[in-house]
C-alpha cells in the first residue's frame, strides 16, 4: 500500500457508507445524496457541474477522470452528457466503493473503473480526448511524468483538464492536515509559476487559466455553517478521512484566506 492509498483508506468505512445510503434510498441515492462523500474537492457538486460543461463545449466522447476518488465527478458528467467514461485511481479501496456506488446510483451502463497511477497509465497511446484531473495532481509528486503520460494517451485536437490546488502568494502559513494530505510530505502543490513552466517543458499548450478561488472560499465557508447545525447526515467526508476532517475543512478555509493556497481550472491541448 503506497501513503497516498493509506491516507484515503485508514479511516474508510466502506461497509457503513453503502449500508446507510441502502437504508436512506431504497430506490437508490441521487448525485446530491451522494455528493457530501463522493465530490471530494474544493467547490463541491457545483464545481463538478461547471466543468461537466466541458465537455459539451468540447464534445468529447473518450472521457478520462484521473484520481477518479469516489467518482462524483463522472456521476455528473454521465448525467449532462453521454460519452464513454473511465474513472482511475490510485487508492484500491475508494474504486471498489466507487463500484459501489456506481450500482447503486445508475444501474444501466456504470463508467470503468481501473486501479491505477496517474504518473504512468495503462492506457495505449491516443485512447482519449478529454482527460480530466480533480484535485489528484495535488498528490503527485513527479508532475512531469503525469503530463507527459497525459499527453501520450490523449487524442490529437484533444483537451486536458485541471481543477487543481496551487501554493498561493503566502504559503507559507499553509496549514495541516487538508483533506489531501494529514502532513506536508503527502502535499505536493506548485505556484501557478512552475506549473506553467511544467507545461512549457511538454508540447502542450494552455488554452485557458481561471481562478476559482472566490467561489471555492465561499463554498468552503457555506460547508462551515451546514456543519454549524446540529444534523446526522446519512453520510459524510468524515466516513472516508475520519473524525480529522472538521479540522482539514478549517484548516481549507484559513488556506484559502490566507493565500495559502488557490484553486484554478486550466485547460490545455
Ligand atoms: C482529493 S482526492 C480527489 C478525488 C476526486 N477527484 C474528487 O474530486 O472527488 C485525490 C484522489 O487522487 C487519487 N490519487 C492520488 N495520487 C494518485 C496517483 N498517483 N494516481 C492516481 N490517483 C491518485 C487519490 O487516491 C484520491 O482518490
Amino acid at each position: 500500500m503506497t501513503s497516498i492509498d493509506s491516507h484515503y483508506s485508514q479511516s474508510l468505512q466502506s461497509e457503513k457508507i453503502i449500508s446507510r445510503l441502502n437504508t436512506a434510498y431504497p430506490d437508490g441515492p441521487n448525485l446530491y445524496h451522494l455528493a457530501p462523500i463522493d465530490q471530494l474537492h474544493i467547490g463541491g457538486i457545483k464545481a463538478s457541474e461547471k466543468l461537466s460543461q466541458r465537455l459539451i463545449d468540447f464534445k468529447a466522447s473518450k472521457v478520462l477522470d484521473i484520481g477518479s476518488g469516489l467518482g462524483g465527478l463522472l456521476r455528473v458528467c454521465k448525467n449532462h452528457y453521454p460519452a464513454f467514461y473511465v474513472g482511475l485511481d490510485i487508492t484500491h479501496k475508494l474504486n471498489k466503493i466507487n463500484r459501489q456506488l456506481n450500482k447503486l446510483h445508475d444501474k444501466s451502463s456504470p463508467s470503468m473503473i481501473v486501479t491505477g497511477n496517474g504518473q504512468q497509465l495503462p492506457f495505449a497511446d491516443q485512447s482519449f480526448d478529454l482527460i480530466i484531473l480533480q484535485h489528484s495532481l495535488l498528490n503527485m509528486p513527479d508532475k512531469i511524468s503525469a503530463l507527459k503520460e497525459c499527453q501520450r494517451i490523449l487524442i490529437p485536437g484533444g483537451h486536458i483538464i485541471l481543477h487543481e490546488v496551487l501554493t498561493g502568494n503566502h504559503h507559507e502559513t499553509m496549514q495541516f492536515p487538508v483533506p489531501w494530505a494529514r502532513h506536508p510530505a503527502l502535499s505536493h502543490l506548485i505556484s501557478t509559476r512552475d506549473m506553467n513552466d511544467l507545461v512549457n517543458s511538454t508540447s502542450l499548450t494552455i488554452r485557458s487559466m481561471e481562478d476559482w478561488t472566490a467561489e471555492a472560499l465561499s463554498w468552503r465557508n457555506r460547508q462551515t455553517n451546514k456543519q454549524k447545525k446540529p444534523q446526522t447526515p446519512v453520510v459524510s467526508p468524515s466516513m472516508i478521512l475520519g473524525s480529522e476532517f472538521t479540522l482539514m475543512g478549517k484548516n481549507v478555509q484559513r488556506n484559502l484566506e490566507n493565500d495559502a493556497i488557490r484553486i484554478v481550472e486550466w485547460v490545455l491541448s
